[in-house]
């Protein structure tokens, strides 16, 4: 089956053209993120205009690339939650009209579920694994058993790890979204120089990153110098090893706890380096397999949303009657 996908959760538009789940025939993502920054954030109302002004462009660049036109698409699949909901609904509006138009089979998937079975996309990986949701809006760990076979293992009580590196960029003036910048820096950086408090270390699969983000604050108010180019680099690694060593330790519990083999680590944080070295190290001491899917497919965008889409297509759980969700936990999805 050759579906359509598309993604307008949050700041990115996107849309991908992937064949029978699994192979890739375009990925294309047009990005917000220049439009949001002077804002500090995402500002909704914006991001609304914006997908509706790129979604189009971006299907065109999605078919183009493919080498397909859209009478030769056979399903769609759209974000329908967690997100911001006027900028969802600019995707599942588009993917019914289509749907409704070319009498082809939609239906509406949970974005996280992209996110934890995009390696899918790159390898085969044998359920059932581990996945660490690791984003802007989640950090989360989860069992899962097959496409739609989720349970929740652990979560943040308060911000997300994302979050918690735009708030530390935001603070010592590196703008927003500031994850990569920190990373960046991190790796010019001594990151046992300053040590940043570790929460919830030792206290089950939960996690905690407001404080490690309010201690920065203290200690900058503390150190004004540490913001200086010449220490910052100090800084960004202290912070960064605190986050991953929570990151690393909670999962590799996760897994043990779990008898599980093999782990996943996706969303956009699963780009960081600094996370990438420890999570494989740890694998590799453990004699777990730690699989990250490439750049790309970390981020948000719209073929990591084609696995679930195809399964769910070619097993008729599809239905055009879509509700846009600002939450929907996970677990809930089960339609395996
Ligand atoms: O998955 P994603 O693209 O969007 C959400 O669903 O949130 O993740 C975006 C998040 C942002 O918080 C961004 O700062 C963070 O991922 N991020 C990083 C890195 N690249 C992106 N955080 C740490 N290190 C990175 N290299
Ligand atoms: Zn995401």
């Amino acid at each position: 089956m050759i579906v359509l996908t598309l993604e307008s959760s949050c700041d990115e538009t996107a849309a991908a053209v992937v064949e029978n789940g699994r192979t890739m025939r375009s990925n294309i993502v047009a990005s917000q993120v220049d439009l949001h920054a002077r804002f500090g954030g995402v500002v909704p109302e914006v991001a609304s205009r914006q997908h509706l002004e790129a979604i189009t462009m971006v299907i065109d660049a999605a078919l183009d690339q493919a080498g397909l036109k859209l009478d030769e698409i056979e399903g769609i699949g759209v974000t329908a939650g967690p997100g911001l909901i006027g900028a969802l609904l600019v995707g599942i509006s588009v993917g019914q009209a289509i749907a409704y138009a070319r009498q082809i089979p939609l239906v509406g998937l949970h974005h996280i579920e992209g996110h934890i079975l995009a390696p899918l996309l790159e390898r085969e990986i044998a359920f059932p694994y581990l996945a660490l949701a690791v984003s802007g809006g989640h950090t989360h760990l989860y069992r899962v058993d097959g496409v739609g076979l989720y349970t929740t293992l652990g979560q943040t009580r308060d911000d997300a790890a994302g979050e918690a590196f735009d708030k530390v960029a935001k603070l010592v003036g590196l703008g927003y979204p500031g994850g990569a910048k920190i990373d960046q820096l991190a790796s010019q950086g001594d990151p046992e120089l300053i040590t940043f408090p570790r929460p919830m270390l030792h206290r089950g699969l939960d996690f905690s990153f407001s404080g490690i983000k309010t201690a920065v604050r203290n200690y900058v108010i503390a150190h004004p110098e540490s913001t200086q180019p010449e220490n910052l680099p100090d800084l960004a690694a202290g912070f960064q090893a605190a986050v991953v060593e929570v990151l690393t330790k909670k999962t590799f519990q996760a897994a043990t706890e779990n008898g599980l083999q093999r782990i996943v680590v996706c969303g956009g944080v699963a780009c960081n380096r600094g996370l990438r070295l420890a999570m494989q190290e740890q694998g590799v001491k453990k004699g777990v397999e730690v699989i990250f899917p490439s750049p790309l497919l970390c981020g948000d965008n719209a073929a990591m949303l084609a696995v679930a889409a195809d399964y769910y297509l070619c097993n008729q759980i599809s239905s055009r009657q879509i509700r846009a969700r600002a939450s929907w936990p996970l677990d809930l999805v089960s339609r395996g």
